[in-house]
């Protein structure tokens, strides 16, 4: 009994640190960003990615970092909202998950297979939209749809607003 004791208090002991780093970054979130961005979820959900295990803007596509020191929030605490933040992003890992098993990686697929340019996402073979053809497609739902064209715009970097 006094052995599974001591493990459940290192247990509770090891989880501490792990669930204070989150409220940290919510905290600051919550002081720092909430009155101009809102909702992290929401603001993550639109406008972040994790790219090649980095986070990254839907916008600012190179260093995000860089951005972020000069945006409101001092250099100690970048690695904590980063954190919360990056928890919270999409991701191409989604695509490879999903779609991989026929269309290899989320890059590859879009450099091989379809045109990104600044009105849209065509099919290279198809010549459709992507937004007109993705619809038929796997029993992909309409939040599908607009999730893979942004993650196809984003990956070929020419975001979508
Ligand atoms: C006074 C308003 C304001 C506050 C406070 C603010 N931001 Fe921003 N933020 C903006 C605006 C405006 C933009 C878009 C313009 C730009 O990208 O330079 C932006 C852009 C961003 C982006 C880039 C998104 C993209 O698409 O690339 C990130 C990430 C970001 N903010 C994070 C934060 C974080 C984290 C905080 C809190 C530490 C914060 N912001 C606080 C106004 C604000
Ligand atoms: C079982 C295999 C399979 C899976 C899984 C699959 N696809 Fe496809 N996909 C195809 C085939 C085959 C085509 C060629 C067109 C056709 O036959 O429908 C295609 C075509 C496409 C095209 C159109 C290319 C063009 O030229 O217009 C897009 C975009 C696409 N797939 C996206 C996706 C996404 C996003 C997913 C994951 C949600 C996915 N696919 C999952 C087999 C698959």
């Amino acid at each position: 009994m006094p052995i599974s004791r001591v493990s459940i208090a290192i247990l509770v002991l090891m989880l501490i640190p792990i669930a204070a780093g989150a409220r940290d970054g919510l905290a600051i979130w919550d002081s720092r960003c909430e009155e101009c961005h809102g909702d992290p979820d929401v603001f993550a959900g639109n406008y972040l990615w994790v790219i090649d295990g980095q986070l990254q803007g839907q916008h600012h596509i190179d260093n995000l970092s860089l951005f972020m020191g000069n945006h409101y929030i001092p250099d100690h605490e970048i690695e904590a909202i980063g954190d919360m933040l990056q928890a919270r992003a999409n991701s191409p890992v989604r695509f490879n998950t999903e779609c991989g098993g026929c269309h290899g990686d989320a890059s590859d697929f879009v450099e091989q297979s379809l045109w990104v340019s600044r009105g849209g996402v065509t099919g290279l073979e198809s010549g459709m939209e992507v937004s007109e053809f993705l619809p038929t497609h796997q029993g992909l739902q309409p939040e599908d749809v607009v999730f893979y064209r942004k993650l196809f715009a984003r990956l070929g970097g020419k975001p979508l607003p």
